[in-house]
């Protein structure tokens, strides 16, 4: 991993060389530092000749001359003021380091030319989606062999310049804690499943610990014991052993009941026994992208100290063919009762998810479950890569998930639910069965894991097959895994389950 950028706010510059970053709308006047400096023609010109619109997002490199304070300006273009939403800041953060170079030193003097004020919480957007684009994940590449870019871009420095630089600071404590938690999501996705089993999963959640977290580790003979059959069979053609991870944050000085978060964590699936097709097979190192984000969810809320009682839980398996895999007709029970007919071992994410639901409920009892999985390939069909799929029994909830997506650029679309998709998983031999056929894959999805819901739990599912890795390169994410769900999630809790 690249070393991750630096941000700090300051009501002056301290930096005298490096680069001077300047916010521009499609006005093209220049902020008032620039005039200061001494650069304003100077950049006007630059602009003009380069026939930079300021469009939102879009930067411009300019040389400056011998003597001025600093080596080079960027100008940042925010497009039309009126049209900016709070999801920009990060991506106009994003951009920004995008220009920097290695080691850069940078200064963003935070002020726009049409005298609309940056708020304190806007700034640490900026900072937010600065760090999280100078992740990027190297590790496997040797030095000095020829490498990609990845391998030689290396921390920058980013002061942010803006009279309420001490507000700032304080809500950058908290999106600091943030930006840890989606680059942790997206080291556990992008990192191989050779390197990163079920165990070692399970010990980066236990790393938790230090934040104050309680984390408690299933093994293989408890889950069996807590007849689990569900998603032991998935784990059962793998050498590796299953892990569930439980991990409590109780932040909240009040005894409320827990608000839960679960995760598929399937660190490698080949589909099982009704194997995948090869052609982009590796892909699936990265079925955990819903434990990954729940882990990092974790992080985030415990580091910022949130003031919630929130529980974490993940279901780690590995889906391979094996003497010993599990068979397509075979029939197992899982945890809550229920009879399940596997009509396909690559329908596996639902099967982890419906003991890992069932456990949740048992042992926490949530006023509230929200489950994020890469769970079927038909999402991607329906929404391609910008949306994530929403299915919830619960309006109110459905409605704060998209508020939070809308917020943070995470955004969610609300998928139907209803008894008549039922009809699809009805089984010959047993209560339901894992498929549904090619018709309506993710609403069937769904529709299964709701029969692992008690009935009046405010629940929310979040299909992320379509996102959470293999998306397009973003102002704020130039990896494959994108860490998604740690800011819609984060956000969440802060706007609805804070005291
Ligand atoms: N992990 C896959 C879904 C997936 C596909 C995630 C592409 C990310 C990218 C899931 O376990 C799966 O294999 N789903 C099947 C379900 C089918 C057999 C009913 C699918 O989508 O084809
Ligand atoms: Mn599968
Ligand atoms: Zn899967």
């Amino acid at each position: 991993m690249t070393e991750i950028s630096t941000v700090s706010f300051r009501k002056s510059a301290t930096a005298e060389k490096g680069s001077a970053v300047f916010l521009v709308d499609d006005s093209l006047k220049m902020p008032p530092a620039a005039e200061v400096i001494g650069i304003a023609a100077l950049l006007s010109r630059a602009a003009a000749t380069a026939a930079f619109k300021a469009g939102k997002f879009s930067v411009l490199d300019v040389l400056v001359p011998a003597g001025t304070e600093y080596d080079r300006a960027i100008l940042v273009g925010i497009g039309k003021p009126a049209e900016l939403v709070e999801a920009d800041w990060a991506r106009i953060g994003g951009s920004l380091l995008g220009a920097l170079r290695k080691g850069d030193a940078a200064v963003l003097y935070a002020e726009r030319a049409d005298g609309e004020a940056i708020s304190p919480d806007q700034l640490a957007e900026i900072g937010l989606g600065a760090v999280l684009r100078s992740y990027s994940f190297d590790r496997y590449k040797s030095r000095g062999k020829g490498n990609g870019e990845d391998s030689k871009k290396s921390a920058a420095s980013l002061e942010i310049v803006h009279p309420e630089a001490g507000k700032a600071k304080k809500a950058w404590v908290s999106r600091q804690a943030v930006a840890e938690g989606a680059i942790l999501a997206r080291e556990l996705v992008n990192e191989p499943a050779n390197v990163l089993g079920t165990v070692e999963f399970a010990e980066k959640a236990e790393s938790l610990e230090r934040l104050g977290v309680t984390i408690e580790v299933l093994t293989e003979k408890q889950m069996k014991k807590l007849g689990m059959r569900a998603l032991l069979g998935v784990n059962q053609g793998s050498v590796r052993p299953p892990r569930l991870v439980a991990m409590h944050w109780n932040g909240s000085d009040t005894k409320e009941r827990p608000i839960a978060f679960v995760g598929k964590g399937v660190v490698f699936d080949t589909g099982g026994i009704s194997i995948k097709p090869a052609g982009g097979m590796e892909d699936m190192k990265g079925d955990m992208g819903g434990a990954a984000a729940v882990v990092g969810l974790i992080h985030a809320l415990a580091s910022r100290k949130a003031k919630t009682n929130v529980v974490g839980i993940i279901g780690l398996v590995e889906n391979m063919p094996d003497g010993n895999a599990q068979r397509p007709g075979d029939i197992v029970e899982a945890a809550s009762g229920t009879t399940i007919e596997i009509i396909n071992t690559d329908a596996e994410g639902r099967l982890v998810l419906a003991d890992a639901l069932w456990y949740v409920q048992k042992e926490f009892d949530p006023r509230m479950i929200v489950d994020l999985a890469t769970l079927t390939g038909a999402i991607i069909v329906a929404l391609g890569h910008d949306h994530a799929g929403l299915f919830s029994t619960d309006d109110a909830l459905a409605a704060a998930l998209s508020k939070a997506g809308e917020a943070t650029g995470e955004k969610v679309w609300r998928m139907p639910l209803g008894q008549a998709y039922d009809k699809q998983i009805e089984s010959k031999f047993a209560d339901i069965k894992n498929t549904g056929g090619r018709d309506a894959g993710s609403i069937t999805a769904a529709q299964f894991l709701k029969r692992f819901v008690k009935d009046g739990t405010p629940w929310a599912h979040l299909d992320i097959a379509g996102t959470a890795m293999s998306s397009p390169q973003s102002e704020t994410n130039r990896s494959w895994a994108s860490g998604w769900g740690v800011r819609l999630l984060d956000r969440l809790v802060a706007d609805n389950y804070e005291t």
